[in-house]
């Protein structure tokens, strides 16, 4: 190789160097110009051959491409990694992004507000699960079995195939809880009376999901079991209940209605928050809406537990809690409170 070629050799690969994308790339032309098996030795070996004035330039210009070419290589290198440090780089002196403390779902805060309440009426947080037997969901509430809510279009069955319920329909099945009305069950099995209670919890229907139905909702249920309870203490208590939930305006009303473990039974409205009773979409203009039912335990009820019904009087409610969060805070839709729009739910603070 001759001094020229080397020149333009060296131009060649200062230019390669240069236009290397990547640390690796970089390294590439390194290996190719200067490496061990690169163009440098075959350049040194060309200068043992040659003689004279020949020799002299040719050690020159190898000189030469050994110094420009690393020179170049190292400066690639180097713009590539002042490239990266000018992305974005961790200052771990700069304060973090805050990114709020989040906030109580609306679910949870009408939760929490109704046990602060029925706590300071002695009421006691008592809790089941939400697989429950059909006997404590359905039976020892006095449901009959031919009852509709226990169809497998109503209730969420486990472990029941398409083929349908066997008769007896269910005794060897479990069930999602239709209503929190079974953990009374449960805490009468458990607890000899009196016995005062609010069980807060989740509830399974197969109903179609719409503005104000859900397959999915929560339920307070309340039991309160002493010596001459009457119909007025649950009136009163489910009265002062509204007022404190909803504010002193609220209007409570009691309608005849029929369960099959209370007797007698009502469905328990409340005034319409949002439109303060003049009639609007969310009570769908009757200036009402339904809360809960409620009555006096049924005698039978007491008998499936083992109470003696002479003896002890009842009363107990269940109630729709997101019904509750929809009045209070003004919300038109169901399905907001399950849909986990950071936006809707961090209004609830
Ligand atoms: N469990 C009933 C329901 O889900 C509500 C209910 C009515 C609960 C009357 C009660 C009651 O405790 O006494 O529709």
């Amino acid at each position: 190789m001759n001094a020229a070629e080397i020149d333009s050799l060296t131009a060649q690969a200062v230019a390669e160097a240069g236009a290397a994308g990547t640390a690796d790339a970089v390294e590439a032309v390194r290996i190719r110009y200067l490496g061990r098996k690169g163009l440098l030795p075959q350049i040194m070996a060309g200068l043992k051959d040659a003689t004279g004035q020949e020799r002299g330039a040719i050690g020159r210009s190898a000189n030469a491409f050994k110094t420009q070419v690393t020179a170049a290589v190292d400066a690639r290198l180097a713009a590539l990694r002042g490239a990266i440090q000018q992305g974005p780089v961790f200052d771990y002196t700069r304060p973090g992004a805050w990114r709020g403390p989040g906030s109580m779902h609306p679910v949870s805060l009408v939760i929490a507000e109704a046990v602060r309440i029925f706590a300071r009426m002695g009421f006691r947080v008592a809790e089941g699960p939400d697989i429950e037997t059909p006997y404590n969901n359905f039976e020892a509430l006095n449901t009959p079995d031919y009852h509709p809510s226990l169809d497998t279009t109503d209730t969420f069955w486990l472990g029941v195939g398409a083929a349908g319920l066997a008769a007896p329909p269910y005794q060897a099945s479990q069930l999602l809880r239709t209503q929190t009305s079974p953990v009374q069950i449960r805490m009468m099995q458990s607890h000899p009376p009196p016995i005062r209670i609010i069980t807060p919890g989740r509830c399974y229907r197969r109903d179609t999901t719409d503005a104000t139905h859900s397959a999915n909702f929560h339920q307070i249920e309340g039991l309160y079991v002493d010596r001459q309870v009457s119909l007025a203490d649950l009136k009163g208590t489910l009265a002062s209940f509204a007022r404190e939930m909803m504010g002193s305006g609220v209007g409570v009303r009691f309608r005849p209605h029929f369960f099959p473990f209370t007797e007698p039974s009502v469905e328990v409205d409340f005034s319409c928050h949002v439109c303060a009773g003049k009639g609007c979409r969310v009570c769908k203009h009757s200036g009402w809406i339904e809360i809960a039912g409620a009555g006096m335990v049924d005698p039978r009820v007491f008998g499936k537990v083992g109470y003696d019904a002479e003896a002890w009087t009842g009363f107990a409610f269940g109630m729709g809690v997101e019904r509750i969060a929809m009045i209070k805070y003004g919300i038109p839709d169901i399905r907001l409170l399950y849909e986990n729009d950071a936006r809707f739910l961090a209004q609830f603070e």
